[in-house]
């Protein structure tokens, strides 16, 4: 990363009309939160995604999903968001139109002052039962318990509002984050691998739509080698470059 590609990244975001971005958990990995895929540090490094996150693991052990989400939960209460965030939501600011599309179930962007944030793979914090899909609260008793709370309408088990593998994404972000894509002239892609369809195919689109690409990354991704611009780098660390405060 050298000053002309900085230079070159600030200059498409101060000429771009409209603006699409893409993050992914490197986004959050500066506030403490761990990625999925990095080596030794990433969860998937650490435990089988097909036992935490699918509906044969939460048919397997229900006690199980709901400790290792509601760990999460309230790791994500200790923490921050990190100055990543925060240059996403000054950006927001400054610029009419931007779309923040998000993999992450946190909530760090809107707690850094995002609005409208598109969650593609559900909000950690919302829950819904896995057989009817009424929305329920959880009291923290709930939260603290072995096993997840029971339906009050047809006793079926409560889940958090995430995505699973093999389950369909929120139709209606999806769709509001195609038709943005479709149409932006700048896609900046923070902090994903780029591995997990159907998210991973939105910067591929884009392309082919005419936006120029950019991507922050500290490693290479398939999507850092198709970037037009790729800056490899620190979310917290980049982005405060490129929106100042
Ligand atoms: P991954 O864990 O697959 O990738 C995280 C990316 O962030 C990697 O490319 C890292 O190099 C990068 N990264 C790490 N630290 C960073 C930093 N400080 N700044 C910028 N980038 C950094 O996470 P995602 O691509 O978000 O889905 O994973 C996509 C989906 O896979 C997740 O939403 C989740 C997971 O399985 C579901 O649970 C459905």
């Amino acid at each position: 990363m050298n000053e002309n590609t900085i230079r070159q990244a600030i200059e498409a975001i101060e000429t771009a009309d409209r603006i699409v971005i893409l993050t992914g958990a490197g986004v959050s990995a500066e506030s403490g939160i761990q990625t999925f895929r990095d080596a030794q540090s990433g969860m998937w490094a650490n435990f089988d995604p097909m036992k935490l996150a699918s509906q044969d693991g939460f048919a397997q052990d229900a006690g199980l999903v709901w400790r290792w989400y509601m760990e999460r939960l309230k790791k994500l209460g200790e923490v921050q968001p990190n100055p990543a965030h925060l240059a996403i939501a000054r950006l927001q600011k400054q610029k009419r139109d931007v779309t923040l599309i998000t993999q992450n179930v946190d909530d760090l962007h809107e707690r850094a002052g995002s609005q409208a944030v598109l969650h593609l793979h559900g909000t950690i914090a919302r829950f819904h039962c896995n057989e009817c899909g009424t929305a329920h609260l959880i009291s923290a008793v709930e939260m603290d318990a072995d096993q997840p709370p029971v339906c009050d309408l047809c006793l079926g088990k409560i889940r958090p509002s995430v995505v699973w593998f093999g389950e369909m994404l929120p139709q209606h972000e999806l769709q509001q984050a195609w038709q943005a894509v479709r149409a932006c002239d700048l896609m900046i892609v923070i902090g994903t691998s780029g591995v997990v369809y159907p998210v991973a195919e939105l910067p591929f689109a884009g392309q082919r739509a005419g936006a120029t690409i950019l991507d922050v990354n500290p490693v290479a991704t398939p999507i850092s080698e198709m970037a037009n611009i790729s800056l490899q780098g620190k979310a917290g660390e980049v982005l405060p470059l490129l929106v100042p405060q």
